[in-house]
């Protein structure tokens, strides 16, 4: 099965499976405090603000960037279920002047950003692909969730469960080494207990400060 359609299947319920409210253990806790940390950190530019969101699903993180930080939000999925649902919720909320969808390939196109986000894009595709998207938006603020490649038991149980359950295989680990690589020597790295394996890789202006 492709990435593209194990994404068609997938998405909506893996959105709702990571992002519903639980009583009790929760085993999603790390994707919800990335999606909380990345909205912590984009609802910091003071300035109304040219977003690009690859791999944007069906809008998680644009629910959660305040309106009035925004100029313009541009999101990039392959995923046609992942951008009907996104668009459906963007006529809803009456912001299609605000918000513009693509769905295709996240290296298909350069978009005018000023900042360019991305929550749990790397994880699926190539190190060329990774290596295009730092070289097309290279001029542009940017932030990245990742799952750091770690000697960990939670990664290792993870990595089991992808195999078992997704279709598309286990998603990749990488080393911030090999990322930092790729995103040049502006590129810095952030991670967090709460984050479990996942981090971040960014280059986010001075005054943007991540949550202790
Ligand atoms: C793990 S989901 C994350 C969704 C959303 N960013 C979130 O955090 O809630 C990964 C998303 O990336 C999209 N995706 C994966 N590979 C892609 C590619 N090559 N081009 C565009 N979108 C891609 C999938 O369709 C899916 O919506």
């Amino acid at each position: 099965m492709t990435k593209k359609d194990f994404w068609n299947q997938t998405i909506s319920s893996w959105e709702k499976n990571k992002y519903k409210k639980t009583k009790y253990f929760d085993f999603n806790s790390s994707v919800k405090f990335r999606l909380q940390m990345a909205s912590y950190l984009l609802n910091q530019f003071s300035k109304k603000t040219k977003y690009l969101e690859l791999g944007c699903g069906s809008g998680y993180l644009w629910k959660q960037i305040n309106p009035s930080c925004i100029e313009s939000y541009r999101g990039v999925d392959f995923s046609n279920k992942a951008i009907e649902s996104f668009q459906k919720e963007v006529k809803k909320l009456n912001k299609t002047n605000q918000v513009s969808l693509f769905c295709e390939d996240c290296t298909k196109n350069i978009y005018p950003a000023e900042i360019v986000v991305s929550l749990g894009l790397l994880d699926w595709i190539s190190t060329d692909k990774i290596k295009l998207l730092a070289k097309n938006y290279k001029s542009t603020w940017f932030l990245h969730s990742f799952s750091e490649k770690r000697n960990s038991l939670s990664q290792w149980i993870h990595h089991c469960y992808s195999l078992w359950n997704y279709k598309a295989g286990s998603p990749y680990y990488r080393s911030s080494k090999e990322l930092l690589f790729l995103f040049g020597p502006q590129a810095k790295i952030y991670r967090h207990p709460k984050l479990s394996f996942g981090a971040f890789i960014y280059n986010l202006p001075k005054n943007i400060k991540f949550k202790c």
